[in-house]
């Protein structure tokens, strides 16, 4: 089913994300309308036709968005999946639908997913108690990423550790939580595969770029990433592979660590546009944003060849702060509307681009 022009396509989820799908859907003629906690202040509900400001526990809040929307995606993976039965259950279609977000949502179901699928991750073990910490600290360790198996996002919900870490202390810091403890990878550069796929189950998917990552959060990507043409077309493919796996309809991020000689072990994938995909507008005939939105209104997906060299750049809490036409300076700007600068919020990003 294909939405017709003019259709109202609504947001679950009111930050930046949802506000550059909702510009990407005005340019495309759609009406958009946002819901989330945030209020009229977040940076969806600036942009979007109409904003619901309530919680995702808000049944009656929901029925009432949906059915003002001809179809409603995600902006945010860790949306209840309540929510999106609720907009199931007022009859309007959902993508990318909750199977994925509930897959996405907990770090151990994700990894079973990816390994299932056949995309190798890093060593992992389940950990829910402080014996099954020790137990598998012995065996992953010493070094290793203690991560709660929920909401944690930019690096927040992980206790690095090492030789000598004291984990009952760290067992006590990640809040006594289900947990996953990972090895820690020492990986030659990290990269992402970002893939839409359209209603017809037709993929378009962008070229990996390299993601440098500080204090767990993303600072800088990079595209063309510095691997071989062979290890790009395997992200691609493998990316490819879990949206089909997950009968996936809208765009999906799987991040890998590249090792030294070449292989491919999956961190994590993101059931929404991401991040590490924030340059695609600037540098291919068709951004994230605009594909997914394509994606969902199941109209035909567009081109994802590389127009440019690009490097998109957080501007992460105070780095925002800079004299505006400095930031103009310094590439093509967005910035998502936020009024507070906090440490360690994104506040925009910057994307520059140079002939291929
Ligand atoms: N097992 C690991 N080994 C090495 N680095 C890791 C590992 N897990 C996470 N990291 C680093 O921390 C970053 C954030 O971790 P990630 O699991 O992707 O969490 P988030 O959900 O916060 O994005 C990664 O992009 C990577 O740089
Ligand atoms: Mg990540």
């Amino acid at each position: 089913m294909s939405l017709p022009c003019g259709a109202t396509i609504g947001i679950l989820g009111d930050g930046q994300l949802g506000r550059m799908l909702a510009s990407a859907a005005a340019r495309l003629g759609f009406r958009t309308v946002s819901f989330g906690p945030g209020g009229e202040h977040s940076p969806a509900a600036q942009v979007t036709g109409r904003h619901f400001a309530a919680g995702y526990e808000d049944v009656a809040a929901l029925k009432a968005f949906a059915e003002t929307c001809d179809t409603v995606t995600v902006e945010f993976e860790n949306v209840p999946v309540s929510a999106a039965e609720a907009v199931i259950a007022a009859g309007t279609p959902f993508h990318p639908g909750p199977n994925a977000l509930s897959v996405a949502q907990d770090r151990a179901m994700e990894k079973r997913f990816l390994e299932e699928a056949g995309i190798l991750c890093a060593p992992w073990r389940l950990v829910d108690s402080l014996a099954d910490l020790e137990a598998a600290h012995a065996a992953l360790g010493p070094d290793a990423i203690l991560k709660t198996r929920r909401e944690g996002y930019d690096g927040k919900g992980q206790v690095r550790l090492s030789a000598g870490s004291d984990l009952a202390a760290a067992w006590r810091e990640i809040g006594e939580r289900a947990c996953v403890l990972e090895g820690f990878v020492d990986f030659a550069l990290e990269t992402s595969a970002i893939v839409a796929r359209g209603t017809d189950g037709g993929v378009a998917v962008y070229p990996p770029s390299q993601n440098l990552h500080e204090g767990g959060i993303l600072r800088r990507s990079m595209v063309p990433a510095p691997i071989s043409v062979e290890t790009e077309q395997r992200a691609q493919a493998l990316a490819v592979r879990l949206a089909e796996q997950l009968d996936y309809i809208g765009v999906l991020a799987l991040e890998f660590f590249v090792m030294q000689d070449g292989r491919l072990l999956a961190n994590e994938f993101a059931p929404r546009v991401h991040n590490s995909g924030h340059w695609t507008p600037e540098a291919c005939a068709t951004g994230q944003f605009e594909n997914h939105i394509r994606a969902v209104a199941g109209w035909p997906l567009g081109e994802t060849a590389l127009l440019y060299n690009a490097e998109m750049e957080n501007l992460i809490g105070e780095a925002a702060g800079a004299p505006v036409a400095d930031l103009l300076s310094r590439g093509s700007l967005t910035l998502y509307g936020k009024r507070e600068i906090r440490p360690g919020r994104k506040m925009g990003h910057l994307v520059r681009i140079r002939p291929l």
